[in-house]
């Protein structure tokens, strides 16, 4: 499973990147807003910082806009990803854009058939939002397991991105529920190497080696 962080905090992206796990970034104009930069500066800066894609989110609700801000957003560097809202304009713009050559991650996804027409519409990515179904007491993680489902009946290569990941338990769920893709806070991402034991079983070895008196 691939990891990206969905952040647009650049010192938190560099952090990620410098260990060597960092296969991509996600944004929205929510996590914009948050990092308090212009919007084309930033995704610009990200894009030099990570070789994987980086999303970044078109905020026209028309396909015809929308197709307009791909294109531009798309120039800005070889591994922008266009992100489209899951709406009708969306799906047309996703079809249109992915004809140009560019790529697409379809984003608040709720549904598998939502999905569905995301993979017939030639999406790059499609984002399901796993907390936010939790949120309201659905399992997210069930549109994962049915979303993967769909995409292997038919052949679909659109990559499951599973989104709106708030635990180390929604990250493990997405990889044995067989998400291409996991793009997760940098909090939640360093979280994941963290274990009691592990941190109980290194005190124990270094007590013990600080007892033979011994370096490297
Ligand atoms: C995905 O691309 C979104 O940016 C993100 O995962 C949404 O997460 P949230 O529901 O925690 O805001």
């Amino acid at each position: 499973m691939k990891f990206f962080v969905d952040t647009a905090d650049v010192a938190d992206i560099r952090e990620v990147a410098e260990v060597g796990l960092l296969d991509g970034v996600t944004t929205n104009p929510s996590l914009i807003m948050k990092s308090g930069r212009d919007f084309i500066e930033v995704v610009t800066e990200i894009c030099s910082i990570v070789d994987g894609p980086v999303s970044a989110e078109v905020t026209a609700l028309d396909s015809e806009g929308m197709i307009r801000e791909g294109v531009k957003l798309a120039a800005l560097a070889d591994n922008v990803v266009v992100k489209l809202p899951l709406t009708w304009d969306g799906l047309k713009a996703c079809k249109a854009l992915v004809a140009e050559g560019i790529e697409t991650n379809v984003t608040l996804c709720f549904s598998a058939n939502q999905g569905l027409l995301a993979a017939k519409a030639g999406a790059t990515y499609i984002s399901p939002f796993i907390g936010r179904l939790d949120d309201l007491g659905v399992d997210g993680m069930e549109l994962i397991h049915d979303l993967r489902t769909v995409y292997d009946n038919y052949g679909f290569e659109t990559e499951i991105l599973a989104a709106s990941i708030r635990s180390a338990a929604h990250v493990q769920e997405c990889a044995l529920a067989g998400a291409d893709v996991a793009t997760v806070p940098p909090p939640v991402l360093k979280s994941l190497a963290k274990h009691k034991l592990t941190d109980a079983g290194l005190e124990a070895f270094m007590k013990d080696w600080e007892k033979t008196g011994q370096t490297i």
